[in-house]
């Protein structure tokens, strides 16, 4: 058995991305069948369209999404049809070497589900992240199903499932922010916004907020930064220091990932300071770096792997600062669409006017 429902495919590079017919097998071991209820659109889901992750087309796009389990497979653990879900894209295992040694979140080999979803033709789609939540419906890992409260808004909850997740836990989990520090975040997107809230919560006495939109400078003040840059005018890197009494800050985020974004971070932090890669490059970008500069200015240069989250434990945490007012989910939600105008979207996302779009099913 299987069901047929709409949902959004990229075919190829560059092409604008349209809906289709998917087919959805029904939920085999170990899988579920999610109704999905909104999923924004993420900078990803462009990356993908734009051949930038991978060349499997054709893609089923969507991954920032909530929902309601329609069905479940055996082996499912606890997960039960009804349940109110945020998926994930890192179901962690529990077995290889990094889950072993009690790092979950860096697992090497997390999953996703084992049956594919195909056009009506037969051929099979590649889900963005192992997810596809641009559709009616979905077929994921039951591990890639979180169980939490989505129902105040399921659009905002739904972000918190991609790049809401990656931002904040960029400066809490991976840098990791402590109380005090100084924190640029270059790129102010949902990611970046993210991030920002993510200091804020950590403590950090000073954070500035690094894009070249000024729309997107003053959003960011609504997250928390204390202070903005224009990445568009003098230097970014002496503005940086300017700000921070001629040192530099303690972390810096480069939640665009280019190299002229990293190479920024990269130089702007203080001695001994932390750069944080959020941000996803492209398979044509290179680096080059003075070799004696890596060791002179000391620190740590880490990338952010969906800012290093335990679905288990930070999505319910995400919901409860939420709901208790500590963090503001729903201001990244700028405008809610249909499935039919996710290309729309992407221009809107390329022009700077939104943070998030989201697709309200
Ligand atoms: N690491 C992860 O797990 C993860 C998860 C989700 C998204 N991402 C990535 O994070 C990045 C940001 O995603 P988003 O959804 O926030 O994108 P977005 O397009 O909404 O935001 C990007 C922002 O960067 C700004 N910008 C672009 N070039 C700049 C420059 N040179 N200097 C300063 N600002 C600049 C833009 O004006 C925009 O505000 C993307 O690369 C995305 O793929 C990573
Ligand atoms: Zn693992
Ligand atoms: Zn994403």
């Amino acid at each position: 058995m299987s069901q047929q429902v709409q949902g959004v495919v990229a075919r190829g590079k560059g092409q604008p991305v349209g809906i289709e017919t998917i087919v959805v097998p029904d939920a085999g071991p170990g899988e579920a069948v999610v109704r999905i209820e909104a999923c924004g659109v993420c900078h990803t889901d462009l990356h993908y369209r734009e051949g930038g992750i991978g060349e499997d087309f054709p893609y089923l796009l969507g991954h920032e999404a909530a929902g309601v389990v329609e069905q479940v497979g055996a082996d499912s653990g606890a997960l039960a049809v009804g349940d109110r879900v945020v998926l994930n894209w890192r179901a962690v295992c529990g077995e290889c070497r990094a889950c072993r040694r009690g790092q979950p979140w860096y697992c090497f080999s997390t999953f996703n589900a084992s049956q594919p979803m195909t056009l009506a033709d037969g051929t099979p789609l590649s889900p963005a992240l192992g997810i596809g939540a641009f559709a009616e419906k979905t077929l994921v890992a039951a591990g890639q199903c979180t169980v939490v409260d989505t129902s105040p808004d399921p659009a905002a909850a739904g972000l918190i499932g991609c790049g809401v997740m990656a931002g904040w836990g960029a400066a809490v989990n991976t840098a990791p922010v402590v109380k005090g520090d100084t924190v640029a975040v270059i790129g102010c997107g949902g990611v970046g916004d993210a991030a920002i809230a993510g200091a804020v919560y950590a403590g950090a006495r000073q954070v500035i907020a690094v894009d070249r939109d000024p729309r997107k400078l003053e959003w960011a003040r609504g997250f928390g930064a204390t202070h903005v840059v224009d990445a568009t005018g003098d230097d970014v890197v002496s503005q940086l220091r300017a700000l921070t009494g001629g040192f530099g800050p303690d972390v810096v985020i480069d939640a665009v990932g280019r190299p002229e974004t990293f190479r920024q971070a990269f130089d702007a932090r203080d001695l001994a300071g932390t750069v944080v890669l959020v941000g996803v490059p492209t398979p044509d970008m290179t680096l080059e770096l003075p070799l004696q500069e890596v060791f002179g200015h000391g620190g740590a240069t880490k990338s952010s792997w969906y800012g290093d989250c335990l679905p288990s434990r930070d999505f319910p945490l995400l919901i409860d600062l939420w709901q208790q007012g500590r963090f503001p989910l729903e201001r990244f939600v700028s405008e809610r669409i249909g499935l039919g105008d996710v290309e729309a979207a992407f221009e809107k996302m390329h022009r700077g006017e939104v943070l998030r779009s989201v697709v309200v099913l």
